[in-house]
Protein backbone atom coordinates (compact mmCIF):
# COMPACT_ATOMS: atom_id res chain seq x y z
CA UNK A 1 0.00 0.00 0.00
CA UNK A 2 1.35 3.78 -1.06
CA UNK A 3 1.52 6.19 1.64
CA UNK A 4 -0.73 8.23 -0.53
CA UNK A 5 -3.35 5.59 -0.84
CA UNK A 6 -4.28 6.38 2.79
CA UNK A 7 -4.69 10.11 2.51
CA UNK A 8 -7.14 9.56 -0.19
CA UNK A 9 -9.44 7.25 1.78
CA UNK A 10 -9.83 9.37 5.01
CA UNK A 11 -11.92 8.43 7.75
CA UNK A 12 -14.15 11.37 8.73
CA UNK A 13 -12.98 10.99 12.23
CA UNK A 14 -10.71 13.72 13.53
CA UNK A 15 -12.00 17.23 13.25
CA UNK A 16 -10.92 19.10 16.52
CA UNK A 17 -11.26 22.90 15.31
CA UNK A 18 -8.12 25.10 15.15
CA UNK A 19 -4.98 23.16 14.10
CA UNK A 20 -1.22 23.32 15.59
CA UNK A 21 -0.29 23.22 12.12
CA UNK A 22 -1.32 23.79 8.16
CA UNK A 23 0.66 22.65 5.81
CA UNK A 24 -0.58 23.60 2.43
CA UNK A 25 0.32 22.46 -1.00
CA UNK A 26 2.12 18.92 -0.17
CA UNK A 27 2.44 16.61 -2.88
CA UNK A 28 2.13 12.98 -1.50
CA UNK A 29 3.76 10.21 -2.90
CA UNK A 30 2.21 8.99 -6.05
CA UNK A 31 -0.28 11.65 -6.14
CA UNK A 32 -0.89 13.86 -9.33
CA UNK A 33 -2.85 16.63 -6.86
CA UNK A 34 -1.69 18.93 -4.31
CA UNK A 35 -3.28 18.22 -0.56
CA UNK A 36 -3.22 20.35 2.36
CA UNK A 37 -2.72 18.60 5.61
CA UNK A 38 -3.61 19.44 9.18
CA UNK A 39 -1.88 18.88 12.29
CA UNK A 40 -3.31 18.86 15.76
CA UNK A 41 -2.64 16.90 19.12
CA UNK A 42 0.25 15.63 17.31
CA UNK A 43 -2.17 13.38 14.99
CA UNK A 44 -3.27 14.27 11.05
CA UNK A 45 -6.17 15.55 10.80
CA UNK A 46 -8.39 17.16 7.95
CA UNK A 47 -7.23 20.88 6.69
CA UNK A 48 -9.08 23.64 9.08
CA UNK A 49 -9.00 26.85 7.85
CA UNK A 50 -7.26 28.06 11.04
CA UNK A 51 -3.91 27.20 12.12
CA UNK A 52 -1.64 28.10 14.97
CA UNK A 53 1.50 27.55 12.35
CA UNK A 54 0.72 27.97 8.45
CA UNK A 55 3.08 26.59 6.08
CA UNK A 56 3.21 26.68 2.01
CA UNK A 57 4.88 23.96 0.75
CA UNK A 58 4.38 25.06 -2.54
CA UNK A 59 4.40 21.45 -3.83
CA UNK A 60 7.21 19.90 -2.25
CA UNK A 61 7.10 16.13 -1.72
CA UNK A 62 6.20 15.00 1.46
CA UNK A 63 6.35 11.34 2.74
CA UNK A 64 6.34 9.42 6.19
CA UNK A 65 9.34 9.36 8.18
CA UNK A 66 12.67 7.21 6.53
CA UNK A 67 12.94 3.81 8.01
CA UNK A 68 16.27 2.67 8.19
CA UNK A 69 16.73 -0.93 8.41
CA UNK A 70 20.15 -1.91 8.04
CA UNK A 71 23.05 0.16 10.06
CA UNK A 72 25.63 -0.54 12.33
CA UNK A 73 25.57 2.14 15.06
CA UNK A 74 28.15 0.61 17.16
CA UNK A 75 30.94 1.13 14.75
CA UNK A 76 29.87 4.42 12.99
CA UNK A 77 32.43 7.76 13.22
CA UNK A 78 35.77 5.14 13.72
CA UNK A 79 37.32 5.90 9.94
CA UNK A 80 40.77 6.30 11.08
CA UNK A 81 41.05 4.64 13.95
CA UNK A 82 43.47 2.94 14.82
CA UNK A 83 44.53 3.78 11.47
CA UNK A 84 43.06 4.21 7.72
CA UNK A 85 41.87 1.36 5.73
CA UNK A 86 44.35 1.93 3.00
CA UNK A 87 43.14 -0.18 0.12
CA UNK A 88 39.71 -0.05 1.53
CA UNK A 89 38.68 -3.90 1.21
CA UNK A 90 36.52 -5.84 3.86
CA UNK A 91 39.93 -7.90 5.17
CA UNK A 92 41.73 -4.52 5.71
CA UNK A 93 38.49 -3.26 7.17
CA UNK A 94 38.30 -5.91 9.55
CA UNK A 95 41.55 -6.18 10.65
CA UNK A 96 41.47 -2.66 11.95
CA UNK A 97 37.82 -2.87 13.21
CA UNK A 98 39.43 -5.99 15.41
CA UNK A 99 42.00 -3.17 16.95
CA UNK A 100 40.03 -0.47 17.44
CA UNK A 101 37.39 -3.30 19.12
CA UNK A 102 40.05 -3.32 22.14
CA UNK A 103 39.57 0.28 23.36
CA UNK A 104 35.78 -0.07 22.87
CA UNK A 105 33.70 1.37 26.07
CA UNK A 106 30.24 1.93 26.54
CA UNK A 107 30.60 5.92 26.65
CA UNK A 108 32.50 5.65 23.50
CA UNK A 109 29.73 3.57 21.38
CA UNK A 110 26.61 6.07 22.98
CA UNK A 111 28.64 9.11 21.73
CA UNK A 112 29.21 8.20 18.83
CA UNK A 113 25.86 6.68 17.92
CA UNK A 114 24.22 9.37 19.42
CA UNK A 115 25.54 12.01 17.07
CA UNK A 116 24.59 9.40 14.17
CA UNK A 117 21.12 9.18 15.45
CA UNK A 118 20.60 13.18 15.28
CA UNK A 119 22.06 13.20 11.99
CA UNK A 120 19.58 10.64 11.04
CA UNK A 121 17.37 12.46 12.02
CA UNK A 122 18.06 15.53 10.59
CA UNK A 123 17.62 13.40 7.35
CA UNK A 124 13.46 12.67 8.15
CA UNK A 125 14.89 8.86 9.75
CA UNK A 126 12.63 7.99 12.63
CA UNK A 127 13.36 4.60 12.47
CA UNK A 128 16.28 2.62 12.66
CA UNK A 129 17.09 -1.01 13.45
CA UNK A 130 20.81 -1.44 13.95
CA UNK A 131 22.58 -4.43 14.11
CA UNK A 132 24.89 -4.58 17.63
CA UNK A 133 28.11 -7.07 17.55
CA UNK A 134 27.73 -9.01 20.24
CA UNK A 135 30.92 -10.99 19.74
CA UNK A 136 32.16 -9.82 23.24
CA UNK A 137 31.92 -10.91 26.86
CA UNK A 138 31.44 -8.23 28.10
CA UNK A 139 28.83 -7.27 25.79
CA UNK A 140 29.76 -3.26 25.96
CA UNK A 141 28.35 -2.51 22.43
CA UNK A 142 25.25 -3.73 23.07
CA UNK A 143 25.24 -2.68 27.01
CA UNK A 144 25.71 1.03 25.10
CA UNK A 145 22.58 0.81 22.91
CA UNK A 146 20.49 -0.60 25.47
CA UNK A 147 20.79 2.31 27.29
CA UNK A 148 20.89 4.97 24.48
CA UNK A 149 17.45 3.20 23.32
CA UNK A 150 16.36 3.55 26.86
CA UNK A 151 17.52 7.59 27.11
CA UNK A 152 16.28 8.18 23.69
CA UNK A 153 12.66 8.02 24.65
CA UNK A 154 10.24 8.46 21.74
CA UNK A 155 12.15 11.00 19.90
CA UNK A 156 13.15 8.27 17.57
CA UNK A 157 12.47 4.30 17.31
CA UNK A 158 15.02 2.14 18.35
CA UNK A 159 15.43 -1.79 17.34
CA UNK A 160 18.44 -3.40 18.41
CA UNK A 161 20.36 -6.86 16.28
CA UNK A 162 22.03 -9.41 18.66
CA UNK A 163 24.59 -9.81 15.86
CA UNK A 164 27.56 -12.16 15.95
CA UNK A 165 30.22 -10.39 13.66
CA UNK A 166 32.80 -13.29 14.35
CA UNK A 167 29.90 -16.32 14.06
CA UNK A 168 27.59 -18.43 16.25
CA UNK A 169 29.57 -21.39 16.58
CA UNK A 170 32.87 -19.83 15.41
CA UNK A 171 33.58 -16.91 18.12
CA UNK A 172 34.08 -18.92 21.86
CA UNK A 173 31.12 -18.66 23.83
CA UNK A 174 28.84 -17.08 20.91
CA UNK A 175 25.76 -19.03 21.56
CA UNK A 176 26.18 -18.47 24.92
CA UNK A 177 26.79 -14.24 24.22
CA UNK A 178 23.66 -14.94 21.99
CA UNK A 179 21.61 -16.08 24.45
CA UNK A 180 22.28 -12.71 26.75
CA UNK A 181 21.91 -10.65 24.04
CA UNK A 182 18.72 -11.21 24.11
CA UNK A 183 18.09 -11.24 27.56
CA UNK A 184 19.83 -8.18 27.62
CA UNK A 185 16.99 -6.42 25.35
CA UNK A 186 18.20 -7.32 21.75
CA UNK A 187 14.75 -6.80 19.87
CA UNK A 188 15.97 -9.35 16.69
CA UNK A 189 18.09 -11.91 16.52
CA UNK A 190 21.20 -12.07 14.13
CA UNK A 191 23.38 -14.50 12.54
CA UNK A 192 26.57 -14.54 9.82
CA UNK A 193 26.28 -18.35 8.90
CA UNK A 194 28.43 -17.57 5.76
CA UNK A 195 30.92 -16.41 8.11
CA UNK A 196 31.05 -19.54 9.95
CA UNK A 197 34.05 -22.12 9.76
CA UNK A 198 32.01 -24.47 7.89
CA UNK A 199 29.05 -25.10 5.49
CA UNK A 200 27.20 -27.18 8.29
CA UNK A 201 28.47 -24.54 11.10
CA UNK A 202 26.64 -21.96 9.08
CA UNK A 203 23.59 -24.37 8.77
CA UNK A 204 23.60 -25.31 12.64
CA UNK A 205 23.98 -21.02 13.28
CA UNK A 206 20.64 -20.52 11.17
CA UNK A 207 18.72 -22.82 13.02
CA UNK A 208 20.01 -22.04 16.28
CA UNK A 209 18.67 -18.13 15.40
CA UNK A 210 15.37 -19.12 14.59
CA UNK A 211 15.12 -21.34 17.61
CA UNK A 212 16.45 -17.92 19.54
CA UNK A 213 13.72 -15.68 17.91
CA UNK A 214 11.03 -18.31 17.79
CA UNK A 215 11.66 -19.15 21.63
CA UNK A 216 11.09 -15.56 22.68
CA UNK A 217 9.03 -14.16 20.13
CA UNK A 218 11.46 -12.23 18.22
CA UNK A 219 12.24 -11.53 14.57
CA UNK A 220 15.08 -12.57 12.89
CA UNK A 221 17.65 -10.59 10.84
CA UNK A 222 20.58 -12.23 9.21
CA UNK A 223 23.36 -11.06 7.21
CA UNK A 224 23.27 -13.97 4.56
CA UNK A 225 25.64 -14.59 1.62
CA UNK A 226 27.16 -11.52 1.83
CA UNK A 227 30.20 -12.45 -0.31
CA UNK A 228 30.81 -13.36 -3.90
CA UNK A 229 31.40 -16.99 -3.64
CA UNK A 230 28.34 -18.58 -5.41
CA UNK A 231 28.65 -21.49 -2.88
CA UNK A 232 27.52 -19.84 -0.59
CA UNK A 233 23.90 -20.92 -0.15
CA UNK A 234 22.18 -20.36 3.43
CA UNK A 235 19.05 -17.95 2.20
CA UNK A 236 17.81 -21.43 0.75
CA UNK A 237 18.00 -22.25 4.88
CA UNK A 238 16.24 -19.47 6.28
CA UNK A 239 13.56 -19.87 3.91
CA UNK A 240 13.21 -23.31 4.92
CA UNK A 241 13.44 -22.58 8.54
CA UNK A 242 10.81 -19.29 7.85
CA UNK A 243 8.08 -22.15 6.19
CA UNK A 244 8.82 -24.34 8.91
CA UNK A 245 8.45 -22.32 12.00
CA UNK A 246 5.39 -20.18 10.38
CA UNK A 247 7.27 -17.30 10.62
CA UNK A 248 6.03 -15.41 7.51
CA UNK A 249 6.54 -11.70 7.96
CA UNK A 250 9.00 -11.97 10.15
CA UNK A 251 12.22 -12.48 8.68
CA UNK A 252 14.85 -10.44 7.01
CA UNK A 253 17.44 -11.77 4.81
CA UNK A 254 20.29 -8.71 4.74
CA UNK A 255 22.71 -7.93 2.04
CA UNK A 256 22.70 -11.52 -0.05
CA UNK A 257 24.88 -10.07 -2.65
CA UNK A 258 25.82 -14.23 -3.38
CA UNK A 259 22.73 -13.80 -5.80
CA UNK A 260 24.56 -11.74 -8.01
CA UNK A 261 26.50 -14.36 -8.86
CA UNK A 262 24.40 -17.73 -8.24
CA UNK A 263 23.13 -19.08 -11.62
CA UNK A 264 19.78 -17.68 -13.18
CA UNK A 265 18.23 -21.62 -12.30
CA UNK A 266 19.08 -21.53 -8.95
CA UNK A 267 18.66 -18.05 -8.73
CA UNK A 268 14.91 -18.69 -9.68
CA UNK A 269 14.15 -21.33 -7.69
CA UNK A 270 15.36 -19.75 -4.73
CA UNK A 271 13.32 -16.15 -5.38
CA UNK A 272 10.28 -18.29 -5.49
CA UNK A 273 10.91 -19.30 -2.12
CA UNK A 274 11.71 -16.44 -0.70
CA UNK A 275 8.40 -15.02 -2.32
CA UNK A 276 6.16 -18.71 -0.54
CA UNK A 277 8.60 -18.02 2.53
CA UNK A 278 7.36 -14.03 2.90
CA UNK A 279 10.60 -13.00 3.68
CA UNK A 280 12.17 -9.65 3.66
CA UNK A 281 15.23 -8.28 1.61
CA UNK A 282 17.96 -5.48 2.66
CA UNK A 283 20.15 -4.31 0.30
CA UNK A 284 22.51 -2.05 1.01
CA UNK A 285 24.21 -0.55 -2.14
CA UNK A 286 26.57 2.06 -0.48
CA UNK A 287 28.60 -0.72 1.26
CA UNK A 288 28.21 -3.48 -1.62
CA UNK A 289 29.36 -1.29 -3.91
CA UNK A 290 32.79 -0.50 -2.49
CA UNK A 291 33.70 -4.35 -1.28
CA UNK A 292 32.41 -6.45 -3.57
CA UNK A 293 34.27 -7.73 -6.34
CA UNK A 294 37.51 -7.52 -4.71
CA UNK A 295 38.85 -10.97 -6.20
CA UNK A 296 37.86 -10.48 -9.27
CA UNK A 297 39.95 -9.49 -12.44
CA UNK A 298 37.98 -7.81 -15.15
CA UNK A 299 35.43 -8.30 -15.90
CA UNK A 300 34.53 -7.03 -11.70
CA UNK A 301 31.11 -8.58 -11.17
CA UNK A 302 28.76 -5.87 -9.10
CA UNK A 303 28.01 -8.54 -6.47
CA UNK A 304 24.65 -7.34 -5.79
CA UNK A 305 21.39 -9.26 -4.96
CA UNK A 306 18.97 -9.33 -7.70
CA UNK A 307 16.47 -6.48 -6.37
CA UNK A 308 14.76 -5.99 -9.71
CA UNK A 309 13.79 -10.06 -9.87
CA UNK A 310 12.72 -10.09 -6.02
CA UNK A 311 10.52 -7.33 -6.23
CA UNK A 312 8.95 -8.77 -9.48
CA UNK A 313 8.16 -11.85 -7.59
CA UNK A 314 6.78 -9.79 -4.50
CA UNK A 315 9.11 -9.55 -2.30
CA UNK A 316 9.26 -6.70 -0.06
CA UNK A 317 13.04 -5.34 -0.69
CA UNK A 318 14.27 -2.54 1.52
CA UNK A 319 17.45 -0.59 0.75
CA UNK A 320 19.84 0.15 4.54
CA UNK A 321 22.60 2.88 4.90
CA UNK A 322 25.12 -0.17 6.74
CA UNK A 323 28.05 1.74 7.04
CA UNK A 324 28.64 5.22 8.05
CA UNK A 325 32.41 6.43 8.01
CA UNK A 326 33.79 3.30 9.89
CA UNK A 327 36.29 0.76 8.17
CA UNK A 328 34.77 -0.63 5.74
CA UNK A 329 32.84 2.67 4.27
CA UNK A 330 34.68 5.83 4.91
CA UNK A 331 31.54 8.02 3.34
CA UNK A 332 27.95 8.79 4.67
CA UNK A 333 26.03 10.99 6.76
CA UNK A 334 22.86 8.44 7.46
CA UNK A 335 21.31 9.81 4.92
CA UNK A 336 18.63 6.61 3.08
CA UNK A 337 18.40 8.96 0.06
CA UNK A 338 22.02 8.77 -0.82
CA UNK A 339 21.62 5.14 -0.73
CA UNK A 340 18.70 5.05 -2.75
CA UNK A 341 20.55 7.43 -5.27
CA UNK A 342 23.42 4.69 -5.53
CA UNK A 343 20.62 1.56 -6.03
CA UNK A 344 19.19 3.78 -9.08
CA UNK A 345 22.49 3.30 -10.71
CA UNK A 346 23.67 0.46 -9.00
CA UNK A 347 21.01 -1.26 -9.69
CA UNK A 348 19.90 0.01 -12.85
CA UNK A 349 16.80 1.18 -11.60
CA UNK A 350 16.46 4.33 -13.58
CA UNK A 351 13.33 3.59 -15.10
CA UNK A 352 10.27 5.82 -15.22
CA UNK A 353 8.43 3.89 -12.80
CA UNK A 354 11.40 2.72 -11.25
CA UNK A 355 12.37 5.52 -9.73
CA UNK A 356 9.52 6.57 -7.59
CA UNK A 357 10.20 3.03 -6.37
CA UNK A 358 13.14 3.40 -4.61
CA UNK A 359 11.44 6.47 -1.97
CA UNK A 360 9.17 2.75 -1.10
CA UNK A 361 12.22 1.41 -0.24
CA UNK A 362 13.36 3.63 2.11
CA UNK A 363 10.02 4.41 3.75
CA UNK A 364 6.97 2.27 3.97
CA UNK A 365 9.16 -1.33 2.52
CA UNK A 366 11.33 -1.30 5.61
CA UNK A 367 8.52 -0.19 7.61
CA UNK A 368 6.89 -3.50 6.83
CA UNK A 369 10.16 -5.26 7.54
CA UNK A 370 10.46 -3.59 10.99
CA UNK A 371 6.72 -4.28 11.43
CA UNK A 372 5.77 -1.08 12.39
CA UNK A 373 2.62 -0.45 13.72
CA UNK A 374 0.87 3.54 13.47
CA UNK A 375 3.36 4.35 10.06
CA UNK A 376 2.27 6.59 7.10
CA UNK A 377 0.42 9.53 6.28
CA UNK A 378 -3.06 8.81 7.25
CA UNK A 379 -6.28 10.64 9.30
CA UNK A 380 -5.84 10.09 12.71
CA UNK A 381 -2.32 8.49 12.83
CA UNK A 382 0.68 10.17 14.27
CA UNK A 383 1.81 13.40 12.51
CA UNK A 384 4.97 12.00 11.51
CA UNK A 385 6.32 13.00 8.05
CA UNK A 386 9.34 14.28 6.23
CA UNK A 387 9.24 17.40 3.87
CA UNK A 388 11.84 16.75 0.92
CA UNK A 389 13.27 20.03 -0.97
CA UNK A 390 11.71 18.41 -4.12
CA UNK A 391 8.87 18.45 -5.96
CA UNK A 392 8.43 14.63 -6.99
CA UNK A 393 9.68 11.07 -5.85
CA UNK A 394 12.80 11.31 -8.76
CA UNK A 395 13.13 14.64 -8.26
CA UNK A 396 14.06 13.58 -4.50
CA UNK A 397 16.61 11.18 -5.83
CA UNK A 398 18.23 13.28 -8.45
CA UNK A 399 18.82 16.22 -6.22
CA UNK A 400 19.42 13.96 -2.91
CA UNK A 401 18.35 17.50 -1.07
CA UNK A 402 18.44 17.97 2.69
CA UNK A 403 14.88 18.02 4.64
CA UNK A 404 13.27 21.12 4.67
CA UNK A 405 11.05 19.98 7.38
CA UNK A 406 10.67 16.60 9.92
CA UNK A 407 7.56 16.62 11.94
CA UNK A 408 7.60 13.66 14.99
CA UNK A 409 4.25 13.96 16.99
CA UNK A 410 3.21 17.04 15.27
CA UNK A 411 6.66 18.82 16.15
CA UNK A 412 9.25 20.26 14.32
CA UNK A 413 11.99 17.87 15.31
CA UNK A 414 14.22 18.94 12.32
CA UNK A 415 14.75 21.44 9.57
CA UNK A 416 16.93 22.78 7.00
CA UNK A 417 16.41 26.78 5.68
CA UNK A 418 16.24 26.90 2.16
CA UNK A 419 19.42 27.06 0.18
CA UNK A 420 19.93 29.66 -2.41
CA UNK A 421 22.19 28.93 -5.41
CA UNK A 422 23.39 31.86 -7.70
CA UNK A 423 25.58 31.72 -10.63
CA UNK A 424 26.88 34.63 -12.77
CA UNK A 425 26.15 34.61 -16.69
CA UNK A 426 27.15 37.50 -18.83
CA UNK A 427 27.95 39.26 -16.27
CA UNK A 428 24.26 39.30 -14.04
CA UNK A 429 23.93 37.57 -11.10
CA UNK A 430 20.76 35.07 -11.45
CA UNK A 431 19.16 32.03 -9.14
CA UNK A 432 19.66 28.95 -9.91
CA UNK A 433 17.14 26.07 -8.72
CA UNK A 434 18.29 23.29 -10.53
CA UNK A 435 14.76 22.62 -12.32
CA UNK A 436 14.59 22.14 -16.40
FE1 LIG B 1 25.63 -5.05 7.64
Amino acid sequence: MQPGDLWRKPRLCYRAGVLDILLRGARLPGAATLQDLGVVNGRLGLPEPEARLTMDLKGALVTPPLVEPHIHLDAVLTVGQPRPNLTGSLFEGIAIWADRVKSLTVEDVKRRAEKVLRWQLANGVQHVRTHVDVCDPELRALRALVELRQEIGDQMDLQLVAFPQQGIFSFEGGSELMRRAVGLGADVVGGIPHYELTRELGIKSVEFTFALAAEHGLRVDIHCDETDDDHSRFVEVMAAETIRLGMAGRVTASHTTAMHSYNNAYAYRLIRNLARAGMHVVTNPLDNSVLQGRFDSYPIRRGHTRVKELMEAGINVCIGHDSVMDPWYPLGYGDPVQAAFVLAHYGQMSGAEELPRLIDMITCNPARALGLEDYGLREGGSANLVVFDAASETDAIRLVPRRRLVLRRGRIVARTEPARTTVVWDGREEAVDFQP
